[in-house]
């Protein structure tokens, strides 16, 4: 087991962001985190990646808890994330930011080291092309791929991925869902978790789905059986999914 929650809780105020969640990852796999807006999907990121702590419940990583260890040393441990709203280094080089995070993820890398790998990151993502161009300047699209060439850079074991995919062109997703595919492989990272609401996307990437709802987990199991089930249609408006 790579990663558990057990009855994992965060308030703000009243609200209830995160009720009482258990969650079993494994390694190398492939999980899908959806729900509606609020249901609480980046709150859950946020308590995994260390930006808040549970006020009930326990975290464990490859069986060590971490439930209350500071952001940094979960990313020594190998807990890399993409934000929804990426926050670069305006001013620095697209490389520079991609090798902030070699230098201080699990590659723990020395400088010259760290631009190497960045350089293979940007490679791998495509954006190689824009790695001396400051951050500020990139389109959404490229700011996101380099979250992402950034978050792998930190060589991590548990990659969260916050609505890496909203906002993107069929076209781009698809592209980024066969990178993840070739980054699973070639960089042999053990799992690969990701939020979305695209329908579409989650049934390429997952093999296992979460649907979170009003703070809770609603229902979890195989993908495909999890989005045909009525409870899930319910929960997204009576919306009729288009999983096919
Ligand atoms: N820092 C915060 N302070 C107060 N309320 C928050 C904060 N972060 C999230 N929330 C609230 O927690 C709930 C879950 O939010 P969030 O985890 O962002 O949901 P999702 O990512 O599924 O859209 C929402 O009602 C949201 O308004
Ligand atoms: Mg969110």
């Amino acid at each position: 087991m790579l990663l558990k929650l057990e009855g994992v809780t965060k308030r703000f105020g009243g609200l209830v962001a995160v009720n009482s969640v258990d969650l079993e990852v494994e390694e190398g796999e492939k999980l899908g985190v959806v729900g509606p807006n609020g249901s609480g999907k980046t709150t859950l990121y946020n308590l995994i990646s260390g930006v808040y702590m549970p006020d009930e419940g326990r975290i464990f990583f490859e069986g060590k808890e971490i439930t209350n260890l500071p952001p940094y040393d979960r990313t020594k441990l190998g807990i890399a994330r993409t934000f929804q709203i990426p926050r670069p280094f305006g001013s620095a080089t697209v490389r520079e930011n991609v090798a902030i995070g070699a230098m201080f993820g699990m590659a723990n890398a020395g400088v010259d080291e760290a631009l190497e790998m960045a350089d293979d990151m940007l490679k791998l993502v495509g954006i190689y092309d824009l790695k001396d161009k400051e951050a500020k300047l990139l389109t959404p699209l490229e700011k996101k791929l380099m979250e992402l060439a950034r978050a792998l850079a930190m060589k991590p074991k548990l990659l969260l991925l916050d609505e890496l995919l909203a906002g993107m062109n069929p076209a781009n997703i698809n592209e980024i869902l066969e990178l993840l595919d070739r980054v699973k492989k070639e960089e042999n990272i053990a799992v690969i978790a990701m939020v979305e609401h695209l329908m579409h996307a989650i049934t390429k990437f997952a093999e296992r789905v979460v649907v979170m709802h009003q703070g809770m987990k609603l229902i979890e199991g195989p993908t495909m059986e999890v989005l045909n089930d009525p409870k899930v249609i319910e929960v997204y408006l009576g919306e009729k999914l288009n999983v096919g």
